[in-house]
């Protein structure tokens, strides 16, 4: 959405705190031993005490207040008592929830316990790609150019892209203008980042896979090629400089 006045930017701000707080409090929660499904109920209860509706709950119908995905689901993994949390599982919890008409969403890849199976390097490879990508957002960029940066910077970590994924814009509904901010380059794409505007830019960065495919429960996608990947995402405010991180307090970045 575009910033027109003080109380959206409060509005955003709002709901970027309540989510980023929301991701944190439960990654700090899972546990080994626990299922998803606890983890999620947990994410719900703090959601309702600041008086926030999950968005894909609320608006996508979808069964859970957060999409968990663990190891080999790429995202919109569905909350499940069966699904119980391992040792070094990689975790993802991506947090989308709505509040007095504004909307935030945030997300982040992590290692349950002891790294037994070597997940860390690929999540500190979207970590780290994604912070470089919100770095280089200001006012007038190509959102091609922020593309072609994820893509390089996953090639140079010796990971891929899922292609069929991507950040958008964010406020006024979970997704709207611009629609795809894709983790590579698409030539053609002419279109640039405005000045006071909010969107959410994700990474999704991949060990085998270049496109996730829906599984038969109608929300869990997985990569074409099988593998791993990770996410990142942060909800942010464009200006003339570097970006407002709104989401921050998620504290992704550790
Ligand atoms: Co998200
Ligand atoms: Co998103």
């Amino acid at each position: 959405m575009s910033i027109t006045k003080e109380s959206e930017l409060i509005g955003m701000e709002k709901i970027s705190a309540v989510v980023g707080t929301t991701l944190k409090l439960m990654r700090e929660y899972a546990k080994v031993g626990m299922s998803t499904k606890e983890l999620d109920e947990y994410g719900g209860s703090i959601l309702k005490s600041y008086g926030a509706k999950s968005a894909p709950y609320e608006t996508y119908g979808f069964p859970g207040y957060a999409c968990i995905s663990v190891n080999e689901e790429a995202a919109h993994g569905i909350p499940s008592e069966k699904r119980i949390l391992k040792e070094g599982d990689l975790v993802n919890i991506d947090v989308s929830a709505e509040l007095n008409g504004f909307w935030s969403d945030n997300g982040g890849s992590f290692v349950l316990g002891k790294d037994i199976h070597n997940h860390q390097p690929l999540v500190d490879a979207s970590k780290n790609i994604l912070r470089k990508a919100i770095s280089n957002i200001k006012g007038g960029v190509k959102i091609s150019e922020i593309g072609y940066l994820i893509e390089t910077e996953a090639k140079k970590s010796g990971f891929k892209v899922i292609k069929n994924l991507a950040g958008h814009g964010v406020g006024r509904s979970l997704h709207e203008e611009p629609e795809n901010i894709l983790n590579y380059r698409v030539k053609s794409n002419r279109e640039r980042f405005k000045v006071n505007t909010t969107v959410a830019i994700e990474t999704f960065i991949s060990t085998n896979s270049t496109v996730a495919v829906e599984l038969h429960d109608g929300w869990t996608l997985v990569g074409n090629k099988g593998g791993y990947v990770t996410q990142h995402e942060q909800t942010i405010l464009i200006t003339n400089k570097i970006p407002v991180i709104l989401t921050e307090s998620n504290e992704i970045w550790n």
